[in-house]
């Protein structure tokens, strides 16, 4: 019936030729058969009730009755199609499988590959980029990511699934915007394990036009965490430019689905970054932070090299402190421009650690959580790191994490000491009960050994700025890549 319409249509509206299926052809399509059956009714009236006309009369009849029936049949398979999509549409809707959020099968090898969370799942990779999945996208074939994730004890309690927005499984919240989902095979107090967790979503921040997210939500093991420590926090909502929305799911019921208008997870921390990306990500979260903190970006400019001590209190402090500061500041005295600051790395509230970074060209510290900041210095600044006795041996690769976190932030981790003089262990030196008493110690001196090393330190420095100038310094008015 539309197709002898078509030129009468095409020919009055010419320039609407694309939308011959508008309201309009409906009403046209209307009146031509309301036309057809008055006709119709008409010509039945006209003719006598005769025997002989009986036949022609009978014809016309039939044509009509033909006519109502195809127009009923018409509405009425229309009809059974769109039962027939609501059908298809409640099945799609009840077809939606949720899965455990942690694949307990997994669970001796928790971390390598798929990880046992979301285990079905593949992650999106190109060489050198950020390992990470987002929903929806072309590998999710348009689908949302769904979640059932209050739980906070067991993370195999925890679900998930996929679903096309247009069959959300029943009683779902879609929630609006973009939502980072993080989980974090360790804890995000923290600051070693829980920067790890955070750097891939700053790397993908910059790869997406420094996409922002409407929410965080945070898991470790598959169950859910409200907090995360107040150092990563401060820097994430220095890098972010404001408060971090962590999602509690208050006042969702077990049974109540959460879906995301768009989701990136991430549960590799920074696998698969190349050193490049990592260091962009260090430069932007290290940009901001100065801003965050108004700190004075034309402190160090000017020849000045900062030298600085950060202390501990208690474990892994220096026996001597102020044995530490004598020989440190007499190599200090010595170099043109330097200046020796010496701070508890306790007490210090975030934006006087990133102030205190921001001024130090050579950071003299013992391991521990306060080195975490060492990012924050300019590029290409060093470390000197200090160990009690019995870690080389027994601390296995925990030892090792400031030496990576120099190299991915671009700084030059200057080597290692370790105190040759400790607590007397009765077993062999390397029996692993030692390290409950090597863990509880304190850092020693060698003035030789420090005199030198801080002096080749401190001349490496001074040629590498000599050199470089102001290079690579932080200028505001040149701002972060993520403005
Ligand atoms: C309408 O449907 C009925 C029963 O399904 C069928 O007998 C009839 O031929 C159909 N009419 C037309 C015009 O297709
Ligand atoms: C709708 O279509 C299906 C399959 O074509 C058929 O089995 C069913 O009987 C139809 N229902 C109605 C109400 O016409
Ligand atoms: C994940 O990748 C594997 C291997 O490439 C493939 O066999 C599997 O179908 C993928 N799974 C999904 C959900 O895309
Ligand atoms: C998704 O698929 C479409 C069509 O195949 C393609 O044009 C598009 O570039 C793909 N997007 C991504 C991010 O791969
Ligand atoms: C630090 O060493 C110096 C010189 O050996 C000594 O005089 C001082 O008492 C020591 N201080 C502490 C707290 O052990
Ligand atoms: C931190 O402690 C030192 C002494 O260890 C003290 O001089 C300083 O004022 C303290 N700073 C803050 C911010 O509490
Ligand atoms: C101190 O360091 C120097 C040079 O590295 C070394 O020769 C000396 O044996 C060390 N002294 C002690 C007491 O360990
Ligand atoms: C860091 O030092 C190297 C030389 O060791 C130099 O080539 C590079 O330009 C420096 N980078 C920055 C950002 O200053
Ligand atoms: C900072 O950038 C501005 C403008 O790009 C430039 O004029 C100025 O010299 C730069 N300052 C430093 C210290 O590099």
């Amino acid at each position: 019936m539309i197709k002898p319409l078509l030129p009468q249509v095409l020919a009055r509206k010419t320039q609407r030729a694309h939308s011959i299926y508008s309201p309009k052809l409906s009403i046209y399509l209307l009146v031509t058969c309301v036309f057809i059956f008055v006709l119709f009714h008409i010509h039945s009236l006209r003719t006598p009730l005769s025997p002989s006309s009986l036949a022609p009369s009978s014809t016309s009849w039939t044509i009509l009755q033909n006519w109502q029936s195809l127009i009923i049949n018409t509405t009425l398979i229309l009809k059974n199609y769109t039962n027939q999509i609501d059908s298809i549409a409640l099945k799609l809707q009840q077809s939606v499988t949720f899965l455990p959020l942690i694949d307990l099968r997994y669970a001796d090898t928790a971390q390598e590959g798929q990880t046992w969370f979301m285990s079905s799942m593949n992650d999106t990779y190109e060489k050198g980029e950020v390992q990470h999945q987002q929903f929806p996208s072309n590998s999710s074939k348009g689908r949302l990511l769904c979640i059932k994730g209050q739980d906070n004890h067991d993370g195999a309690r925890n679900s998930y699934a996929l679903a096309w927005p247009e069959a959300l499984p029943k009683s779902a919240t879609l929630m609006k915007g973009l939502t980072y989902i993080s989980n974090n095979h360790y804890d995000y107090d923290n600051l070693w394990h829980g920067l790890s967790a955070m750097v891939p979503f700053v790397a993908w921040h910059i790869k997406n036009d420094c996409a922002t997210p409407k929410q965080w939500i945070l898991y470790h093991w598959g169950e859910l965490r409200y907090t995360m420590g107040s150092w990563l926090k401060n820097l994430m909502e220095a890098t972010y430019s404001g408060t971090l929305n962590i999602q509690t799911f208050e006042g969702f019921g077990d049974d109540e689905p959460v879906c995301f208008e768009k989701a990136v997870v991430m549960r590799h921390n920074v696998g698969g970054l190349s050193s490049e990306k990592l260091i962009k990500v260090f430069d932007l979260i290290r940009c901001k932070a100065r801003i965050y903190c108004k700190v004075s970006l034309d402190s160090n400019v000017d020849g000045r090299i900062g030298m600085t001590i950060l202390t501990r209190r208690g474990t892994r402090s220096f026996r001597n402190e102020s044995e530490m500061v004598r020989i440190f500041s007499g190599e200090c005295r010595k170099v043109k421009g330097c200046r020796l600051v010496v701070a508890p790395s306790n007490n210090l509230t975030f934006c006087e650690q990133v102030q205190l970074m921001s001024s130090t060209d050579i950071l003299i510290s013992p391991h521990g959580a306060q080195l975490a900041n060492l990012f924050l210095m300019d590029r290409n600044s060093s470390v000197m790191e200090f160990f009690p006795k019995g870690w080389l041996k027994l601390a296995g690769v925990g030892q090792f994490v400031f030496q990576w976190m120099a190299s991915w932030s671009g700084m030059k981790h200057r080597g290692t000491w370790h105190d040759p003089d400790g607590a007397h262990c009765p077993f062999s030196e390397d029996d692993r009960r030692c390290m409950t008493l090597y863990k509880k110690g304190t850092i020693g001196y060698n003035e030789t050994h420090f005199a030198t090393w801080g002096r080749n330190v401190l001349n490496e420095v001074r040629r590498l700025k000599l050199e470089g100038g102001s290079q690579g310094r932080l200028n505001s008015s040149h701002g972060c890549i993520c403005a």
